[in-house]
C-alpha cells in the first residue's frame, strides 16, 4: 500500500481518480461552497451525520466526482483519536468492495497530527495477513492519497506516519507468523534483513556464545526446545558515536508452553505472541531506518521457545543469571522475566542514556489493564513521563504501574538470591519488580503488552503496539536533541574529572 500527501480541497479530490472518496467531517462550519461540502453541511444540518467521531454517511454515484462512492465521515474535534476513529469507521465500510484506490480529504484546516492519524488508521483498517494462506486475498487498497488543503506543512508528519506504518506492519507479520514459522533462527534473519537499510547494524549470536557471556538464565528456558536460541543485537546509529544510546529489550518466546509448569490447552495457540515484544523491536527500527531521526538506538532481542520436554528447566532448579545472581525456577511458565534479566545485563555495555523493555510479561497485566492501555513501569520520572506523553502523542497508551519496595517481598527464596514468582496478587507488578533487580545500574522502563499487542476472538491477529508509541518516544527524543547535547557539554564544563570514566568506557566500545 503506499501513501500520497497532496494539496487538495474537497472540488479537487472530487476530481481525483480514485474508487472511494472519503470526506473527513469535522465540527468546525463547512465554508466551502463546493458541492459535497455543501451536501455534507446539509447533511448534518438535517441529523444524517450527527457530529460524533465515527458516524458516517455513504452517497453512490453522485454528480461530478470521479469515485463512484463517496464516505462522509464525521471526525468531531479533528484531534487524533477522532480522525482515526472516522477514518476507521470509513475503511472497515468500504473495504469489502474491495477499493484499489481511496482518497482521504479533509474538509476542514487539519495539521500533521491528524494527518499522521489517517494515515496510521487506514492501514490498521485495511491490514490483512497472508503469508500462510495457499489462496490469500491481500489488501485491496494499493494507493491511498491524504487530501489536506495545504500540504506543505504537514509533510514531516505524513512521512514519518508512513514510516511508522511500516514498522507497525513488520510488527503484525511477525507476530502473527505461526511459531513454525517464526523461530528464533527466522527472526535472526528478519533482523539481519534490516540490518540492509542504512545506518543499521545487526549481529546475532547463537547458544555457545550466550554460554560464554554467562547468560544461564536465558540459557536455562531455552534448553528444553530443539530449536536453538538467538540473541539478537541490533544498532541504529543516527548521532554521533558518544551519544549515549536507548537500548530497546523485546522478549522474543516465539512459543510459550509454560515449559514444566505447562499452560491450559485453551487458548494456548494464542502464545506463539510470546514475541511480540522482540516484533516491536523489530518493527521500531524498520521505521527507525526510514526516518533516519538523530539518535542511537541498540536493539537486543533474547529468542528462544518455552518447551516442555527431558531436557526442560524443572521447577525448582536454581540458575545462575549473566548478572551473577542466582534465581530459584519456581515456575518454568515465568520465564520471559529468565530471558530478560539477561538481556538488561547485556545492555549495561553500552552505556545506555534509557533501557525499555517490551514483553508480553503477564496474564496479571491483562486483568489490570485489558487491551487498552500497557502497562508501564519505570524506576525514572523522567522517562516515564516521556513514554506517558509519547502513547498519548501516538494513541498508544500506557498507564503507569507502581514499584514500591513492598512487592518484592514475596520473590524471596530460600534457596537463591531470588525467586522468579512470587504469589498471585499484583502478579504484574511482582514481574516488574524482578526486572528491576537486573536494571539498577540504568534509566530503565518496562512495558508490560501482554494485554496489547494482539487482539483474541474472531479478529485474532497482532495489533503492532507499541511501536506507535516507541517511533514517537525516540523522535521526540531525538528532536529534543539538540537542547540535551547543549545541556551535556554544560555540564561536561561544570564537572569534567568525574564524568571522565563514563566517557570513556563508552567510547571504548
Ligand atoms: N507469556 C505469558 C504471559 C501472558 C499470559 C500473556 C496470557 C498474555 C496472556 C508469560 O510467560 C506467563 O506465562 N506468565 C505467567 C506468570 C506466572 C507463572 C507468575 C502468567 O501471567 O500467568
Ligand atoms: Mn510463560
Ligand atoms: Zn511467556
Amino acid at each position: 500500500m503506499d501513501f500520497q500527501l497532496k494539496t487538495l480541497t474537497v472540488a479537487q479530490a472530487a476530481a481525483e481518480k480514485s474508487d472511494v472518496l472519503i470526506v473527513l467531517v469535522g465540527s468546525a462550519p463547512l465554508t466551502t461552497k463546493d458541492p459535497l461540502s455543501v451536501l455534507a453541511a446539509s447533511a448534518r444540518k438535517a441529523g444524517d451525520l450527527p457530529d460524533k467521531a465515527g458516524k458516517l454517511l455513504t452517497l453512490y454515484r453522485p454528480d461530478d466526482v470521479v469515485a463512484s462512492r463517496v464516505v462522509f465521515a464525521a471526525i468531531g474535534d479533528g484531534k487524533l483519536a477522532s480522525v482515526r476513529s472516522g477514518v476507521t469507521a470509513a475503511v472497515n465500510a468500504v473495504k469489502a468492495q474491495g477499493p484499489k484506490r481511496v482518497v482521504v480529504v479533509f474538509a476542514q484546516a487539519a495539521d500533521g497530527t491528524a494527518v499522521a492519524g489517517a494515515v496510521t488508521a487506514a492501514a490498521d483498517a485495511s491490514y490483512v495477513y497472508t503469508t500462510t494462506k495457499s489462496k490469500a486475498e491481500p489488501r485491496s487498497i494499493r494507493h491511498l492519497t491524504v487530501g489536506v488543503a495545504d500540504a506543505s506543512g504537514v509533510n514531516g508528519a505524513f512521512n514519518e506516519a508512513r514510516a511508522t506504518v511500516l514498522g507497525i506492519e513488520l510488527a503484525k507479520e511477525w507476530g502473527n507468523r505461526p511459531a513454525n514459522h517464526a523461530t528464533p533462527t527466522l527472526l535472526g534473519e528478519a533482523a539481519k534483513d534490516l540490518a540492509k537499510l542504512p545506518r543499521i547494524k545487526c549481529e546475532v549470536l547463537g547458544p555457545k556464545e550466550v554460554e560464554k557471556l554467562g547468560m544461564g538464565s536465558f540459557a536455562a528456558v531455552a534448553q528444553g526446545s530443539a530449536e536453538p536460541l538467538r540473541f539478537i543485537v541490533l544498532r541504529y546509529q543516527g548521532a554521533s558515536k558518544d551519544q549515549a544510546p536507548v537500548v530497546l529489550v523485546g522478549k522474543g518466546i516465539t512459543f510459550d508452553t509454560g515449559g514444566v509448569s505447562l499452560k491450559p490447552a485453551a487458548e494456548m495457540d494464542e502464545m506463539k505472541f510470546d514475541m511480540c515484544g522482540a516484533a516491536s523491536v523489530l518493527g521500531t527500527f524498520r521505521a527507525l531506518g526510514d526516518i533516519q531521526p538523530a539518535i542511537n538506538v541498540v536493539g537486543l532481542i533474547p529468542s528462544c521457545e518455552n518447551m516442555n520436554d527431558g531436557k526442560a528447566v524443572k521447577p525448582g532448579d536454581v540458575v545462575t543469571s549473566m548478572s551473577g545472581q542466582t534465581i530459584e525456577v519456581l515456575n518454568t511458565d515465568a520465564e520471559g522475566r529468565l530471558i530478560l534479566c539477561d538481556a538488561l545485563t547485556y545492555a549495561k555495555r553500552f552505556d545506555p542514556a534509557a533501557v525499555i523493555d517490551i514483553a508480553t510479561l503477564t496474564g496479571a497485566c491483562v486483568v489490570a489493564l485489558g487491551g487498552v492501555r500497557s502497562g508501564l513501569f519505570s524506576s525514572d520520572e523522567t522517562l516515564a513521563s516521556a513514554l506517558e506523553a509519547a502513547g498519548e502523542a501516538s494513541q498508544d497508551r500506557c498507564w503507569r504501574l507502581p514499584l514500591d519496595d513492598d512487592y518484592a517481598e514475596g520473590l524471596k527464596s530460600n534457596f537463591a538470591d531470588v525467586a522468579n514468582i512470587a504469589g498471585r496478587a499484583g502478579g504484574a507488578i511482582t514481574a516488574a519488580k524482578f526486572l528491576q533487580r537486573f536494571a539498577s545500574d540504568f534509566p530503565w522502563a518496562h512495558l508490560d503488552i501482554a494485554g496489547t499487542a494482539w487482539k483474541s476472538g474472531a479478529a485474532k491477529g497482532s495489533t503492532g503496539r507499541p511501536v506507535g508509541l516507541l517511533v514517537s518516544y525516540l523522535t521526540n527524543r531525538a528532536s529534543s536533541g539538540a537542547a540535551d547535547t547543549a545541556a551535556k557539554a554544560e555540564r561536561k564544563a561544570s564537572s569534567k574529572a568525574s564524568d571522565a570514566p563514563a566517557r570513556k568506557a563508552r567510547s571504548a566500545k
